[in-house]
């Protein structure tokens, strides 16, 4: 871990090539460099946890995205938590936690422009630190904006939620729960199954490992669907669109089957003229003027037990290019996160 180290290491995973299927850690060149330097109005910040997010795969492709790319070379894009160590900036204090880019590696810059400024954590938050990069940090306000804002849900309504014991669609399930749906969920493998129903409080669940799935989809749905909150893409979508009802809603979160592939689907176009379904395409930081909004109604939700946070955390910052395919293998319940160093107590 790099806080034992006697002279501070910044270990940094440098993409060496794009990735063809699935992440190799041969994909990444793992290097040994001093720390970055703090410039005026700038912080060092040591990393504490790393969020791991199907949208890396993306970044580390050249597929048609909403950001750059990662280049050739450059260090891995990634969202974390880290430690203020050093601090030349007012707007950062030794000892704050803050929460950015601090992509795959131990130290990284926090400044004060739109492109390298960081997210100081509150102190004395009523959750668990790891739950501001899950249920309350990047993925809740994805579930929270794109089920409130995209999916306008109304008491009564059907939601179906995919990718439903994931990090986002663990959350949406929970938001529909609170705002009156009657909420669907489908997921891969009967753990996760029971979880979301036993859990978290789903009103059904649908494995789509088994060959039944599409009849249990259709048992489970008997009013057909009014919102599907798509996470997955593919034959699932396809099956879940066969469903939808007249003016239902669809927020497009991810389509996670795709991106090992590069070939996000090719759909049939047909229901959503005959049925009106309104299909609509959002990236959580749409919402970044709200972010803070959110935040504070999901922990205020986590805190009181109306949302469940759950998290799958791995060891190492050496392991992230190996954990990160268990989003792809389906191996996280809740929020995958990589373990970098050692928090300080709050
Ligand atoms: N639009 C945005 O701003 C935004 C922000 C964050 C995330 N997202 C998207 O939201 C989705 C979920 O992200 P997350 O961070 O919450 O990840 P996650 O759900 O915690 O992990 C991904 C899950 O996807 C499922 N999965 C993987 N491959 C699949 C396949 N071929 N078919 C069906 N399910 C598959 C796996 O669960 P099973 O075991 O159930 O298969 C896996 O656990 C992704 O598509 C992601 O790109 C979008």
């Amino acid at each position: 871990m790099a806080s034992s180290h006697a002279t501070p290491v910044n270990r940094q995973f440098r993409l060496r090539n794009r990735p063809v299927g699935r992440i190799k850690t041969s994909d990444f060149d793992l290097v040994e460099a001093a720390p970055p330097e703090p410039g005026e109005r700038e912080a060092l910040v040591r990393t504490l946890y790393l969020s791991l997010d199907p949208t890396n795969r993306i970044w580390m492709s050249d597929m048609d995205q909403y950001m750059p790319p990662v280049e050739i070379g450059a260090v891995m894009r990634g969202g974390g938590l880290g430690l203020v160590v050093q601090s030349n900036s007012a707007r950062y204090k030794e000892g704050d936690i803050v929460s950015g880019l601090t992509n795959w590696q131990d130290y990284s810059i926090a400044g004060e422009r739109p492109d390298n400024m960081m997210g100081v954590i509150p102190k004395g938050l009523p959750v668990p630190l790891t739950a501001m990069m899950g249920a309350c940090g990047m993925t809740g306000l994805t579930a929270y904006f794109g089920l409130l804002e995209h999916g306008r849900p109304k008491e009564g309504d059907t939601l179906l939620v995919s990718a439903a014991a994931g990090a986002v669609g663990s959350v949406v399930g929970q938001i529909g729960k609170i705002k009156g749906c009657r909420v669907v969920g489908i997921a891969g493998g009967a753990d996760k199954c029971r979880f979301i129903v036993e859990q978290l409080g789903f009103d059904a669940a649908i494995d789509y490992k088994r060959g039944d799935w599409r009849e249990a989809l259709a048992a489970a749905t008997p009013e057909g669907i009014d919102i599907n909150f798509e996470n997955v893409g593919g034959e699932i979508m396809d099956a879940v669109m066969a469903r939808m009802n007249l003016y239902s809603r669809m927020p497009l979160c991810g389509m996670i089957s795709g991106y090992n592939s590069g070939e996000l689907m090719r759909g049939d176009f047909s229901p959503i003229l005959m049925r009106r379904i309104r299909i609509s395409g959002f990236i959580v930081t749409d919402f970044a003027a709200k972010f803070a909004e959110g935040s504070v109604q999901l922990a205020q939700w986590v805190a009181g037990g109306l949302i469940k946070h759950h998290e799958t955390i791995v060891e190492g910052l050496e392991n992230a290019p190996v954990a990160v395919n268990r989003l792809f293998d389906g191996q996280n319940i809740g929020k995958l996160i990589v373990k970098v160093s050692e928090a300080p107590v709050q």
